[in-house]
């Protein structure tokens, strides 16, 4: 395989070109229909993929772990408190260690800056799992979906309802590189980062994606042709969540929500998700939601991410 993505590391979305976006979202559909086939599609065999969790996780370690065995590699679960790290052992020393036994490491941190070091010192590939900052490998999963279920991803509308959060993050930088405009409606005290939102403003110039931020969830919803949500509460963020109670029933993604839409909209959550808070269970489970398709894709765009960060 030809690609200038052998060797480096995703930790952002803007990791990426935009073409490298694009390669990645046709390996992803390719890898999907050969694992729908029986085709075997090892072109990661014999590699290690090393998986570092500080926090827990279904989709990203089962997608993961599932995704490198069907490349004919094999990935090992580490979690912070098995490994010397939970001792002190530093972040550093453990990247030069863990790069002489693995080819790539995946890692979902609380700090961005673990997954900025893991890549620093390691010597192999680092994928970022989720952190505070950014969740890159689901913003990716999404792109699929959207263009699977739209036929295309350029000059379609999302809005994002809910916390300005790493999902909220990566999602305005993956947006803003494939011409998706992007409304986020979010309670008072609870915007996205503002650098992220300059730097996703500035990318969606070059690609004609309008991108706003609102606090009226219906000046976002309006003709959107996705809507998206996340939990209120983040894991790591537990000291805000009496505070985000208040604020953030009238950031729900309802029925009546969903109607103001209109017919065609899908909607999308992450997940895991929190039934009664952010989502109903009569969205989450209705006509217009997406959600399970959305998980299954985090398994064939990550190993399309592995495939091309570890060939060779
Ligand atoms: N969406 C996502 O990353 O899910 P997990 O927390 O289950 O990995
Ligand atoms: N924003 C959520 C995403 C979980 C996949 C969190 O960080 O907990």
């Amino acid at each position: 395989m030809s690609n200038g993505l052998k060797g480096r590391s995703l930790l952002s979305m803007t990791d990426l070109s935009r073409e490298e976006l694009h390669q990645v979202l046709d390996l992803a559909t390719l890898l999907k229909f050969q694992q729908k086939v029986g085709q075997p599609h090892h072109l990661l065999a014999g590699k290690t993929l090393g998986m570092i969790f500080e926090k827990p996780s279904t989709r990203t370690r089962v997608s993961f772990e599932a995704g490198i065995y069907q490349l004919g590699g094999m990935g090992l679960y580490l979690s912070r408190n098995d490994l010397q790290l939970g001792r002190g052992e530093t972040i550093g020393d453990t990247a030069r260690t863990l790069g002489r036994f693995v080819d790539i490491i995946m890692a979902r941190v609380f700090a961005h800056k673990t997954v900025e070091d893991l890549a620093k010192y390691s010597g192999v590939p680092v994928i970022n799992g989720l952190s505070e900052r950014e969740h890159p490998c689901q913003i990716l999963g999404d792109l699929l979906t959207i263009k699977e279920k739209k036929g295309k991803l350029e000059g379609l509308n999302l809005c994002f309802i809910g916390d300005g959060n790493n999902v909220c993050h990566s999602l305005l930088l993956g947006c803003a590189m494939t011409g998706i405009n992007m409304s986020v409606a979010h309670p008072a005290g609870y915007a996205p980062l503002p650098a992220i939102v300059d730097e996703a403003q500035k990318i969606g110039e070059e690609n004609n994606a309008v991108i706003k931020v609102v606090e009226q969830v219906v000046d976002a919803v309006g003709d959107a042709d996705v809507i998206y949500t996340d939990v209120w509460v983040s894991m790591g963020q537990e000291e805000n969540a009496e505070d985000k109670q208040k604020k953030f029933s009238k950031y729900q993604v309802n029925k009546n929500l969903v109607k103001l839409a209109g017919p065609k909209v899908i909607v999308m959550h992450c997940l895991p998700a929190h039934r009664g808070e952010e989502i109903t269970d009569e969205v989450m489970d209705g006509p217009h939601s997406v959600v399970f398709d959305q998980a299954e894709n985090r398994l064939h765009a990550q190993k399309a991410v592995m495939a091309l960060l570890g060939a060779g």
